[in-house]
């Protein structure tokens, strides 16, 4: 099985949890394209999504999924997104495609994370991944020597602005045993929007996309 098969099989195993009449909450990324090509195949039974991107946006849409504004809903019963890295503990890296901030923001209206994902992604400890910070513009800098003092190698990630108009900083270099710690100390420094570490909200249930197909753990 390729690694597309299995973030595919990850994606399709996922629609088990999507209730009839519900708005599902979206992430972004290939594994969650996947995701949203199996949620058009139910899209008659469900009231729409809540998306952590343009470019889930874009892909709900043309399937023919509403996309509700996510201040216009207060609670959502499942999120399903991809990770970059996730440790035994169920704590991510996320934001490899940009969208960590979107994507926490959803994350935290919904009552159950359904990680998606295929088997390359599961790690011991967080930090092989480079860890993604949205930054706003003029706290570049700053951010990065403070970064350089949490032990990281910040790289600019060039050419890239996200769905919020800032920019991110990729930390190399990092070996991450207390997450939610870290999580804290880079969410402090001004000029963070927020680090695509998801720890304090880790994921609820974990499916693997695996040579054997997909590997469901509650
Ligand atoms: C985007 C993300 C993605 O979930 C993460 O990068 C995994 O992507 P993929 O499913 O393409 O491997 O956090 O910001």
């Amino acid at each position: 099985m390729t690694q597309d098969e299995m973030k595919k099989a990850a994606g399709w195993a996922a629609l088990k949890y999507v209730e009839k009449g519900s708005i599902v909450g979206v992430g972004t990324g290939s594994t969650v394209n996947h995701f949203i090509d199996a949620l058009g195949s139910v899209k008659d039974d469900i009231k729409g999504a809540v998306s952590s991107s343009i470019a889930s946006t874009e892909k709900l849409k043309a399937l023919g999924i509403e996309v509700y504004d996510c201040n216009d809903v207060a609670l959502l019963d499942i999120y399903v997104d991809g990770a970059d890295e996730i440790n035994p503990q169920r704590e991510m890296i996320k934001g490899g495609g940009a969208a960590l901030t979107r994507e926490k923001i959803v994350a935290a209206i919904a009552k159950k994370f359904i990680c998606i994902v295929d088997s390359s992604k599961a790690v011991d400890v967080l930090g092989k991944f480079p860890l993604p910070v949205e930054v706003i513009p003029m706290a570049r800098s700053f951010v990065a020597r403070e970064l350089v003092k949490l032990g990281g190698d910040p790289v600019y990630r060039e050419g890239v602005i996200t769905d919020n108009g800032n920019v991110i900083l990729d930390v190399h270099n990092m070996h991450i045993s207390q997450a939610k710690d870290m999580e804290d100390k880079i969410n402090g420094l001004p000029g963070v929007v927020t680090v695509g570490l998801f720890a304090h909200r880790g994921a609820d249930v974990v499916i693997t996309g695996t040579p054997e197909g997909a590997r469901v753990e509650e």
